[in-house]
């Protein structure tokens, strides 16, 4: 099978476990809210991102998609896009200078509204390529990282154009950063390494909505957790949700994989590789590869080499140091990413975004957006449905009680 075939296949396999997605799908190819309209996407090319470039399209969009990261495109994918009339610019195992000039052939093609995963592509638009600015109305943003870095624009007043924070509805970070990077992110350790967790230590940094997803399905495959946190409140969290607590000074010389989820840089540093299990597994699920200081890494060995696909082993005296997909997303590196199911919440919040934006954004500051509230519940209850599942109602008399304050201790 071609790749184009082999891609298509697999983008079907991905839609039609995205009934939200499609649903809003069927709607647009009637409605086609977004006619005339350009959209420049930066996000990982999976299946998933594709069915949500073909909902765009089919929503009357015309479509330029870059990667997000250089290792998680899915070249299938890229090929099977391209033949739909999506304009993607995606190669998996680009080098850096590759991956930004991808993410500017994006941008040439002059878009009214931005979708970004991790604001690379929001940073190039307000530096290197400003001249496209004055064209861009709106955009959205997907990724925890990606909306602590625009806050930081719009704190420093540097952020031109409105967009929303689209990882911080709820029915986007409970769900895609706990169950999406908590499943897949020990899919990617597995395939990768081929190693048994029932037994091992797994070392978490970060008790954020990854790590606790992290956590809880290494335990659930029999890890004993170690959870490390800076923040209190998330550190007594974890203890009480079963996990041990401790400072990574202490973990480094305890597990037998470790996973960075702390959006944060050198998490893993000089000091602790020295006091690390000889056969250690490292990896990383936050979005950057920063976590881990693989510089300093490097230092210290004596001599490295890749001893399985996405495995390198460092060797340093005394231990050999196991690195995943060289210190990027281990799920979408090693592993295909969050599974479908997970993606078409957070692909329909996106989707329903851009909708609004389109007949709201002449409204909206310059700032970082909320999702609306009622978008993030429309989601919800889509999925809901799409499950067979639903919820109650409140009586008019329990309505009433709530808006009360005369009744106490009855
Ligand atoms: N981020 C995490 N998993 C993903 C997926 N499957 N597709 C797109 N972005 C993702």
């Amino acid at each position: 099978m071609d790749q184009v075939q082999e891609g298509r296949r697999r983008v079907a396999w991905a839609a039609d476990n995205m009934p939200v997605l499609a649903g809003i799908r069927r709607r647009w190819l009637d409605e086609r809210p977004l006619a005339g309209l350009r959209v420049a996407a930066c996000l990982h090319v999976t299946t998933e991102t594709a069915t949500l470039a073909l909902t765009l399209r089919d929503g009357g969009a015309g479509v330029a998609l870059a990667a997000s990261n250089p290792l998680s495109t899915q070249d299938d994918v890229v090929a099977a896009l391209r033949e739909e009339g999506i304009a993607t610019f995606a190669r998996r195992g680009v080098d850096t200078r590759g991956y930004y000039e991808d993410i500017e052939a994006a941008l040439a093609t002059g878009p009214h509204f931005t979708l970004d995963d991790g604001a690379d592509l929001v940073n190039m638009l307000h530096t290197r390529r400003n001249d496209l600015l004055p064209g861009v109305r709106a955009g959205t943003e997907e990724t925890t990282t990606g909306v602590i870095r625009l806050r930081a624009m719009a704190a420093a007043g540097e952020l031109v154009y409105p967009i929303v924070a689209v990882n911080d509805a709820r029915t986007k970070h409970m769900f895609d950063n706990r169950y999406g990077t908590g499943q897949s992110t020990i899919d990617g350790i597995l395939r990768a390494t081929n190693r048994l967790l029932a037994g091992s230590v797994l070392v978490v940094a970060g008790y954020g909505w990854c790590g606790r997803g992290v956590a809880m399905r290494g335990a659930g495959m029999g890890a004993r957790v170690i959870v490390t946190e800076v923040d209190p409140i998330r550190a007594l969290e974890a203890a009480m949700d079963g996990f041990e607590v401790l400072p990574m000074a202490e973990a480094a010389a305890r597990g037998d994989f470790f996973v960075t989820a702390t959006g944060n840089r050198h998490v893993i540093d000089r000091e602790h590789f020295g006091n690390m299990k000889d056969g250690a597994v490292l990896a990383n699920a936050g979005h950057f590869n920063v976590e881990i200081n693989l510089e300093a890494l490097a230092g210290l060995a004596e001599s490295r080499g890749e001893v399985r696909e996405g495995v390198e082993e460092y060797r340093l005296p005394g231990r050999r140091l196991l690195v995943l997909a060289g210190g990027r997303l281990v799920n979408l590196a090693a592993a295909e990413g969050h599974p479908a199911q997970v993606m078409d919440l957070s692909f329909a919040n996106q989707a329903l975004v851009l909708e609004w934006l389109a007949r709201e954004q002449p409204r909206l500051e310059a700032v970082v957006h909320p999702v609306p509230a009622a978008i993030d519940a429309r989601v919800a209850r889509l999925k809901l449905a799409s499950m067979g599942l639903a919820v109650d109602r409140l009586t008019p008399d329990q309505e009433e009680y709530l808006r009360s304050w005369e009744q106490g201790t009855g």
